[in-house]
């Protein structure tokens, strides 16, 4: 390693807290120092080559460099690097990028506010559930429902309204305003002879239970990823969507689809609500919004909403919610840069093309020993390990599998993320057929490393 590279991991361990880290292997060992990147790959600090298989965190979506972008963001800092779209001001690349989203987003929506994260744009979805809901005489209506293991972010609310225990655990949370139902797992979670669309009625049925709990006249929304993302890239069984809304329509219960992750062609539609023929009220996106050159969200929304938001605005005299960088000029000429590849490109059809490949490569890994179920679209697919599939026995946490494929994967220079024993493999968007080959055997290559770990075990 050479001498900048120990300068910088010296100062990493001397002073930077690390997000979602474990702090005392931090302090151990220091951090894995990502240097530079290029295409779907990167780079770290003793110069080793990975391929991004997690896209950074699920955002890289035109890879690491792209001169556009870069000149996109350049040219927009040269001319307004930054304007405030607070008190009625606004700025064109800002009201360009609105319009521009509000054009391509699914089922009937028609305003957007801007944020800087996933996290900002469904906490302000949250808020706007109960601003608006003061306006239409039900302020009584203040639960928000998610799912065990769903992932909405990490403000106070966003935590909450997640189902991870490890972020709830020492903070005091989720706030009693948060429910969660089931996590639909099918593989995991369904009974011995129960078809795919009868598991899915049952978790409808478990939800209905839920509302029914807690008064579906105190329920404001359910949030919910088309697939489950940091959950361990979980796709929902047949009928799942169906059954759900069924039920949500039978409570009047509002739906916003996080499209965080599944937005911009990752299942292989513009949007996850496409892929699942999901119907939402809202639609939270971030990410590769901008292909994650930088930081911008957005919350889009229907008329019906913003017609209650006026009426309350009116009454204060204001709309009082908003952060300094919302619709921030930069992001927006960056996102509508980004926009504009993902046409040229055919980012969508793109997808569909190399995901048979992707697809194909992933199952050909489902009767490695280590392997209990493969299942993705698009670009996205998620793997459960388990000691014993058909048993569906799982091994002992303290074992570590996920993480012990992934440190593997890591090894042989490819980028995968192991959440508890689900790995998550979804490439950048722009990823080739030569480069999923080479990073799906270096999968199995990681897969057949730890087997032989665990084998010694059992
Ligand atoms: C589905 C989903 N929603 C929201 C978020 C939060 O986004 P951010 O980390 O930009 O706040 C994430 C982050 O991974 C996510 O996966």
């Amino acid at each position: 390693m050479n001498a900048d590279a120990l300068r910088s991991i010296k100062q990493d361990m001397a002073h930077h807290v690390h997000p979602q880290s474990n702090l005392r292997q931090h302090a151990e060992q220091g951090p894995l120092m990502i240097t530079h990147g290029k295409g779907v790959f990167i780079y770290d600090s003793e110069g080793r080559e990975i391929i991004d298989g997690f896209s950074g965190l699920g955002c890289v979506s035109l890879g690491y460099n792209n001169e556009r972008l870069v000149n996109a963001a350049i040219r927009q800092m040269n001319t307004l690097p930054f304007a405030p779209t607070f008190y009625n001001r606004s700025h064109p690349r800002v009201a360009e990028l609105g319009e521009r989203l509000i054009d391509m987003a699914p089922s009937g929506m028609n305003r957007v506010m801007f944020q800087c994260s996933g996290s900002e744009a469904n906490d302000t979805a949250i808020k706007l559930l109960w601003y608006t809901n003061t306006a239409r005489g039900e302020p009584q209506r203040r639960k928000i429902i998610g799912r065990v293991r769903g992932y909405h972010g990490n403000t106070i609310a966003t935590v909450s309204l997640s189902g991870q225990p490890h972020m709830h655990a020492k903070f005091g949370l989720p706030l009693p305003e948060f429910k969660h139902t089931e996590l639909p797992n099918y593989y995991r979670f369904h009974i011995d002879g129960e078809s795919e669309e009868e598991f899915s009625g049952r978790m409808a049925a478990k939800f209905e239970e839920l509302i029914l709990a807690e008064g579906p006249e105190t329920v404001a929304a359910f949030f919910a990823e088309p697939a489950i993302s940091g959950g361990g890239a979980l796709m929902p069984p047949e009928g799942y969507w169906r059954e759900m809304q069924a039920v949500l329509r039978k409570y009047d219960i509002k739906l916003l689809a996080d499209e965080v992750v599944c937005g911009f062609g990752r299942t292989g539609n513009m949007w996850g609500s496409q892929t699942w023929g999901l119907e939402p009220d809202m639609v939270s996106c971030a990410k590769a919004l901008s292909a994650a050159f930088f930081p911008i969200s957005a919350l889009m929304f229907k008329d019906a909403l913003y017609a209650d938001m006026i009426k309350n605005s009116d009454e204060v005299g204001t709309f009082g919610h908003g952060y300094t960088y919302a619709g921030h000029p930069v992001g927006a000429a960056v996102s509508l840069e980004a926009l504009d590849i993902y046409d040229e490109i055919d980012l969508v059809g793109q997808v569909r093309r190399v995901s048979k490949r992707f697809l194909e490569n992933c199952h050909a890994m489902a009767d490695h020993p280590l392997v209990a179920e493969v299942r993705g679209v698009g670009l996205f697919c998620g793997f459960e390990l388990m000691k014993d599939a058909k048993a569906r026995e799982p091994f002992d946490p303290a074992w570590k599998v996920g993480e012990l494929v992934q440190n593997f994967a890591h090894d042989r220079g490819l980028y995968l993320r192991a959440i508890g024993d689900r790995m998550s493999f979804m490439p950048p968007l722009i990823i080739n057929e030569d480069e999923i080959d080479i990073a799906t055997e270096r999968f199995k290559g990681a897969l057949d490393d730890a087997w032989a770990v665990i084998k010694a075990k059992m």
